[in-house]
């Protein structure tokens, strides 16, 4: 079995509380009996995006050679290219990658971020990019699809609003790839599993808040609530169990 971690929405902005809390987060991950496959990180690592910010995610990041990110909202991809790549060019294309454990799934990271904008969208650029890779990659490699904003509503009406747009065209495209076996966003701030393209679409918790629902309050976060993160099991016969965790 392969086991995943997955954490989002860091928001990492040099201040002591979100310090706290994603330690509290990658504590938990580093105390565990068995240690994870690999960590996948859904976006909003750094709250403005400033070059300090992923300094402190850097560190919290190092020596964790399986640990895979992609870009949200609050990011800005120049600094975030320059301190978490090392690519200093200050070039402001979308950010994908893609990763593989030996023998095992594949993992793309993509942006789906719109700079200078909360909502968003995976670009032509990306969507074909998504296309490519996953033509190049054999198609008996379960592949997770990963970027930060949740291609469906989630029935909290301030994060519908500024959910990816133009899901359908991504539908479409993973209609030709049945290896993809699912959809992991963050953005939401709230461990929650839907469906997306015919596979499970689960979200990430956020680490430094909480998302309230409709039906619980009429304020949108919480602050106290304690961070989470997920744990996706992909058993042998590519069944896949999602464990969400509060730290
Ligand atoms: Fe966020
Ligand atoms: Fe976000």
């Amino acid at each position: 079995m392969i086991l995943l971690a997955h954490v989002s929405d860091l928001h990492l902005d040099g201040g002591e509380r979100a310090a706290r809390r994603a330690a509290r987060v990658f504590d938990h991950l580093d105390g565990l009996r068995r240690p994870v496959d690999a960590i996948l990180v859904t976006g909003d690592i750094a709250d403005h995006g400033l070059p300090q910010e992923y300094e402190e995610a850097a560190k919290l990041f190092s020596g964790r050679d399986r640990l895979f990110h992609c870009p949200g909202n609050h990011d800005r991809r120049p600094a975030y290219r320059a301190v978490l790549l090392g690519d200093p060019s200050g070039t402001d294309g979308p950010i994908n990658s893609v990763h593989r454990l030996d023998g095992g799934p594949a993992f793309l990271l993509c942006d789906s971020s719109i700079p200078g904008r909360p909502d968003g969208i995976l670009a032509d650029e990306t969507l074909d990019w998504i296309r490519e890779t996953l033509t190049g990659l054999p198609d008996d490699v379960p592949t997770f699809v990963a970027f930060h904003h949740p291609p469906v509503i989630l029935h909290q009406p301030y994060i519908d609003d500024i959910r990816l747009a133009a899901a359908e065209r991504l539908t479409e495209l993973l209609g030709g790839f049945p290896q993809v076996i699912a959809v992991l966003t963050g953005h939401a701030h709230t461990a929650a599993a839907s469906m997306f393209a015919g596979r499970p679409l689960l979200v990430g918790p956020g680490v430094v808040s909480t998302l309230l629902l409709p039906w619980e309050s009429e304020r949108v976060v919480d602050l106290e609530l304690p961070p989470g993160l997920a744990f996706h099991v992909l058993d042998d016969d590519r069944r896949l169990t999602t464990h969400y965790r509060v730290t």
